[in-house]
């Protein structure tokens, strides 16, 4: 298994080019399963999550086609489909422009099997698109995972709503809907991200009205949605917690950006502020992460938009702050770990409070090894922050408790080492890459 070794303490200075959001990209691969025609999106990520939902894709009946697109092509896609939804970034001189077409001409296959629905929970995604084109899906249930039980009990009462009929039987979902889907009123009774784009796609092509109420309004389900629009869904709403869709016969093709990711912009605009240092954040946008900035420029850190990005900027003496996660608009729980390196070495103490996920501080023993004082209290973490982290040899456990060992080991004074990287593997590109430009001493070593 890959590890990564930081030799820490260098204030990080340079630019980091931030690639399109894996978890806009999943759900919008998995609106293919929607339509005969090609879907071609662009500022597509390089992650095994996005390989593996290729895979998850090509066995129900997918075809798949990746190109890398020419500086110049990429000026006049931007706007196709998406103009004016926020995801304009794409497109934009400093963003990677790779592009993906997938055409699913006909589902071949309606079963989402264990082994691939078991790497990665948003395989989930194909049920509502597969139940809504064929009438039957068959699912594997996505099980346990680290940061808790993660059930999908309200994907599946809301596509009941729609007239499925669901049973779940030797691990995996059976839903049917003979007839074809109807519109219908649903009320999430908790905000949920992956059940309000299942019901998005499914209520896309059912017949009728639909509402989704306390849908969530992260920026990813408007990138969904419009991408949704532009294939011929007729989608209203978008950004707020009240979703109406009325639903459509057929679906088209569509060419469509996918947004900034907004994980990877706060990942590094931490690695900035907790290495002291300076980074110039390209192909994103303040907006997306407002929450999180604004906790850090109470922190103390310096941060600053500018045309096609942010610059962040931190010198000595942060404050500790207190933070909860929410749901979007709300501080992000994919930032919640990050945040906890970072107030590791605040002046004083902080409170982080996690609402989203039961189980999600299993980073807290990895990070006391740098000598992080935190202690955990229910749903909550008390840090006090340390003049010096000190580098160790410690386990990353999901993708985000992963990239805040990175960023622990950035900051602390010596060698660090990473293992069972492959979880960061699923969400950040080029990572060594990206910080080395900045002048982190970091390196990958394979099989270690
Ligand atoms: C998505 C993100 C993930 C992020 C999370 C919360 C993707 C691919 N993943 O995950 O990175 O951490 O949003 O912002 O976009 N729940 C239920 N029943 C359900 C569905 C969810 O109880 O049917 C619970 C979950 O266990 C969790 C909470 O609701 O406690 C929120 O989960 P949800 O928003 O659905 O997260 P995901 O879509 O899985």
């Amino acid at each position: 298994m890959d590890a990564i070794r930081i030799t820490g303490g260098v204030p990080l200075s340079g630019e980091i080019v931030i690639g399109g959001a894996k978890n806009a990209a999943l759900p919008l691969m998995a609106a293919t399963l929607l339509t005969d025609k090609s879907l071609t999106l662009i500022n597509m990520p390089e992650l095994m999550d996005i390989t593996t939902m290729s895979n998850l894709l090509r066995q129900h009946g997918a075809r798949i086609d990746q190109s890398a697109l020419a500086p110049d092509a990429r000026s006049g896609v931007a706007g196709s489909g998406v103009a004016g939804s926020g995801v304009a970034g794409a497109g934009e001189a400093g963003t990677t422009g790779r592009s993906m077409t997938l055409t699913t001409e006909c589902i071949t296959n309606v079963t989402a099997p264990y082994d691939l629905v078991r790497r990665m929970r948003a395989s989930v995604l194909v049920l509502g698109p597969l139940l809504a084109r064929r009438g039957e899906a068959k699912v594997s249930l996505p099980g346990g995972c680290a940061i808790g039980t993660r059930p999908v009990d309200m994907h599946l009462k809301a596509l009941e709503s729609l007239g499925a009929k669901i049973q779940l039987k030797e691990g995996y979902i059976h839903a049917t809907a003979p007839g074809g889907l109807k519109g219908a009123n649903v009320v999430f009774p908790k905000v949920t991200v992956g059940g309000t784009e299942n019901l998005l796609m499914a209520a896309a092509l059912a017949a009728g009205d639909t509402i989704l109420e306390n849908a969530a309004r992260e920026p990813e389900i408007g990138n969904l949605a419009e991408c949704l629009n532009a294939m011929g869904a007729k989608i209203t709403g978008i950004g707020s917690g009240t979703l109406r869709i009325r639903g459509v016969q057929a679906l088209h093709g569509a060419r469509v950006a996918v947004m900034p990711d907004r994980i990877e912009t706060g990942t590094y605009a931490i690695a900035s502020a907790i290495t002291r240092g300076r980074i110039t954040l390209k192909g994103t946008r303040f907006d997306l992460l407002e929450s999180v900035f604004s906790a850090m420029r109470q922190a103390g850190v310096s941060i600053e938009p500018v045309p096609g990005g942010v610059v962040v900027a931190a010198e000595n003496g942060l404050a500790g702050v207190d933070v909860m996660t929410e749901p979007y608009p709300g501080f992000p729980t994919d930032m919640q770990a990050q945040w906890m390196a970072l107030m590791a070495t605040a002046d004083g103490a902080s409170m982080i409070t996690e609402t989203i996920f039961e189980n999600r501080f299993m980073h807290v023993p990895e990070l006391t090894r740098f000598g992080a004082d935190v202690n955990v209290h229910g749903a909550s973490a008390i840090i006090r922050g340390r003049k010096k982290l000190s580098g160790a040899p410690v386990m990353a456990t999901d993708l985000r408790a992963s990239s805040s060992l990175i960023l622990a080991g950035l900051a602390a004074e010596g060698e660090t080492l990473v293992n069972r990287i492959y979880h960061l593997d699923r969400g950040y590109e080029r990572l060594e890459e990206k910080l080395g430009g900045c002048g982190a001493r970091i390196e990958r070593i394979i099989g270690a």
